[in-house]
């Protein structure tokens, strides 16, 4: 049985693929009353949803794209389902745990340059003379929220920033402000094992808010190079994502520049521009998941979210049955394929 929590485009998307593959999925809406019925024998509990009473130790894999706390859920049941993600041996796609390193940048921006990821030049302050003297030094910089709250990206040289300044209370607003870094946008989702870029190029400073300044925004599928696709599964390993976005620039020099790591990326987003089955490759791998019957119990042995593999194209990814099954819908269709990056990819 897969899980899925949750009714924004992505959450959709999975769940509307899974059940057209008759795949058993039990799908929580984000405005749908639900509860966990306690369970006498130590166990998370029972589900219960539209009617339906489903165990939660007979739940394989999740997908979760819970609407935020406080939000229109009836929550009676939340924090239940969000206990049992965080340990339960079933592939969550993303555990609350592993997601909360997204919720402060400064924070994950260390973990990802301990696993190897370079990170432009940032700096996080209060001080109206130190955010001018770091703009002054990268001559134009980006400024963006420190939280996990996703922020309207703009850019300033020193004249527009020391206006800015004037008009803004910065000792009020603790802010991220970074080298800005020129070129395309590079997104990477990694899925399991698999690992799918797509370029993007738009000359607004956030390509996501191109349609507020009217500029155009075009989203390409592009072939990701050895080294960014090893660093990508080791990021995403290196924080037990199963799932993730990862969002990059190159500079002048060929070196990827790592802004994030987005631990429940919309990739339905990328996938209506580009085409690729990012929604069957999350599917796939969900579907994958060995079913909790097969499971070999490790008494002492904490649950831990199954991560993608070292580099290696094919390796199953951990905790899924040797022989995963696949949805029948479009069933591995194109899941490697790559194309080759258009010239303005930079190389
Ligand atoms: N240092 C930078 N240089 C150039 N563009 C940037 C930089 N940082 C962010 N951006 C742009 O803003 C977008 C959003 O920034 P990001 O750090 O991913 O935060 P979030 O997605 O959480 O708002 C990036 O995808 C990129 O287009
Ligand atoms: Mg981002």
């Amino acid at each position: 049985m897969i899980l899925v929590w949750g009714s924004d485009p992505p959450a959709r998307a999975v769940g509307d693929r899974l059940r057209a593959s008759a795949e058993p999925v039990i799908q929580v809406g984000a405005a749908d009353p639900f509860s966990v019925r306690p369970a006498s024998d130590g166990s998370h509990g029972t589900l219960v949803v539209h009617g339906r009473s489903v165990p939660l130790n007979t739940i394989s894999a999740a997908y979760l794209r819970p609407p935020p706390p406080g939000g229109v859920a009836p929550g009676e049941g939340r924090p239940a389902v969000l206990d049992w993600a965080e340990t339960t041996p079933a592939l969550v796609i993303t555990r609350p745990a592993a997601a909360a390193s997204n919720n402060s940048k400064p924070y994950q921006t260390g973990l990802l340059r301990g696993l190897g990821a370079t990170v432009p030049p940032t700096l996080v302050t209060t001080d109206p003379a130190e955010a001018l003297a770091f703009c002054r030094r990268h001559g134009r910089v980006v400024f963006k929220s420190i939280s996990g709250v996703r922020s309207v990206t703009r850019t300033a040289t020193t004249g527009s920033l020391r206006e800015l300044l004037a008009q803004r209370d910065l000792t009020a607003c603790p802010t991220q402000f970074q080298a800005y870094v020129p070129g395309p946008d590079w997104r990477v989702h990694v899925i399991g094992s698999l690992v799918l870029g797509c370029m993007v190029v738009s000359p607004a400073d956030d390509y996501r808010y191109a349609e507020r300044s009217g500029h155009p925004v075009s989203i390409s599928q592009v072939a990701v190079p050895a080294g960014l696709r090893e660093l990508c599964l080791r990021i995403s390993a290196g924080l037990s994502l199963p799932l993730a976005g990862i969002d990059f620039r190159r500079d002048e020099a060929g070196k990827w520049l790592c802004f994030e790591a987005n631990p429940s990326p919309v990739f339905t987003y990328y996938e209506a521009h580009t085409g690729q089955p990012l929604t069957q490759a999350v599917c796939d791998l969900l579907v994958s998941a060995r079913p909790p019957a097969e499971r070999v119990s490790e008494p002492g042995r904490p649950p831990r979210t199954p991560s993608p593999p070292p580099a290696s194209v094919a390796a199953p990814v951990r905790g899924a049955s040797p022989r995963p099954r696949r949805c029948p819908v479009r069933a591995g269709r194109a899941l490697r394929r790559t194309v080759t990056p258009p010239p303005a990819a930079g190389g």
